[in-house]
């Protein structure tokens, strides 16, 4: 298939081409660099060894999006490109809306006039809240808790309607639960600006020396060792599901919505056990008060995935942090140059 996929330079993003380019898909990735680096595209071609076509274009520009997809043949795309810290969302409601809602709504009219009616989009776990019951499953309620989430709840809705309206417009919703992890060869990672949201990043800036220690949100939560528990799941096995979906829509014509996670769960105290004994490293850490809005156990049924999808996580925490350590050893600043 040839295929468009936006937000590519990003952390799933630049997996995710990995993986499609090794099923012998064509590519365009497409992005506006807010939140990636241009050297992602370097590292790329050293790991597929082909150059990867590369449009820098902003998805809230209808004019570019539509001239992108216009005449240039996609058989599918692939959604990564959206704003994605809570608290930044918090603090910039409006920002969020524009970039992920409008920025989504111009996806869509630019795919439904050049044709092309095949969507993959990356969700998240977000859109359950706190949920009732653990493991989540895909009918579990859906309430959003802050900005972000809203953002990926909408877009979901607007997605599902274009798809009630026109039969042909088939989209596999992918509800990520927590990504961690990098290539194996060290070359492609997670490198958050400014302070890390999401806890592997964070751990892995102490162990290098970047941060002090460790701020573990509540050291009593109703939980195996009183921390929060998340579903883990390794970065690979997520770009893995997105060539899965891409195949499944292709094969079935039908969209779906699925559950993205292992179904283990796995606490902060765990994840830093497990990361210690990677890398060799100590990760030091204080427990201090929780944060507003967290909940304590999420983690994934994986059942539907499997069952349409034919997917299953193969990776464990210790390969995520194994991996997360190598790419982090090998670029301390991550795609910057040192100072
Ligand atoms: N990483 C997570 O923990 C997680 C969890 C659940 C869902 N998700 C979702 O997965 C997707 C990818 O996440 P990620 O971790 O790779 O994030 P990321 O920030 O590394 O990647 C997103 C990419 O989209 C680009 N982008 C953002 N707005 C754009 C715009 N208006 N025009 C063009 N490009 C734009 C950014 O520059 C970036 O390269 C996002 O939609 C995110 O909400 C991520």
């Amino acid at each position: 298939m040839r295929i468009l996929v936006f937000g590519g330079t990003g952390y799933i993003g630049s997996h995710t081409c990995v993986e499609l380019a090794a099923r012998g898909h064509d590519l365009v990735v497409a992005d506006n660099l807010c939140n990636s680096s241009p050297r992602v595209l370097e590292r790329l071609q050293a790991i597929t060894g082909a150059p990867v076509a590369f449009r820098n274009v902003d998805l809230r520009d209808r004019a570019a999006t539509e001239g992108l997809l216009s005449g240039d043949g996609f058989d599918a795309v692939v959604h990564f490109a959206a704003l994605k810290s809570v608290g930044e969302s918090c603090e910039r409601p409006l920002d969020y809306f524009d970039n992920n809602i409008s920025g989504t709504l111009n996806l869509l009219q630019a795919m439904r006039s050049a044709g092309v009616r095949r969507l993959v989009f990356s969700s998240s776990a977000t859109v359950y809240g706190d949920p009732d019951r653990v493991p989540v499953t895909e009918d579990a309620p859906l309430r959003v808790t802050n900005p972000y989430g809203r953002t990926k709840l909408v877009m979901e809705q607007l997605i599902g309607d274009l798809c009630t309206a026109d039969p042909g417009f088939q989209a596999g919703i992918l509800r990520y639960f927590n990504p961690a992890g990098a290539h194996a060869s060290g070359l492609i990672g997670e490198d958050p600006a400014g302070i890390p949201n999401n806890l592997m990043p964070y751990i892995c800036q102490v162990a290098v020396g970047r941060r002090a220690k460790l701020s573990v949100f509540g050291g009593d939560w109703p939980t195996v060792d009183g921390t929060g528990v998340r579903d883990y799941i390794h970065v690979l096995d997520l770009a893995r599901a997105h060539a899965d979906a891409l195949d499944t829509l292709e094969r079935t014509g039908a969209g779906f919505t699925v559950n993205l996670g292992t179904g283990t769960g796995v606490s902060v105290l765990q994840l830093v056990q497990a990361f210690e004994r990677a890398s060799g490293r100590p990760v030091p850490y204080e427990i201090v008060d929780r944060r507003a809005g967290d909940v304590a156990e999420v983690y994934a049924d994986p059942a539907q995935a499997q069952a349409l999808l034919g997917w299953r996580a193969q990776l464990d925490v210790d390969a995520m942090c194994r991996d997360a350590w190598r790419w982090q050893s090998m670029n301390p600043t991550g795609y910057a140059d040192p100072d």
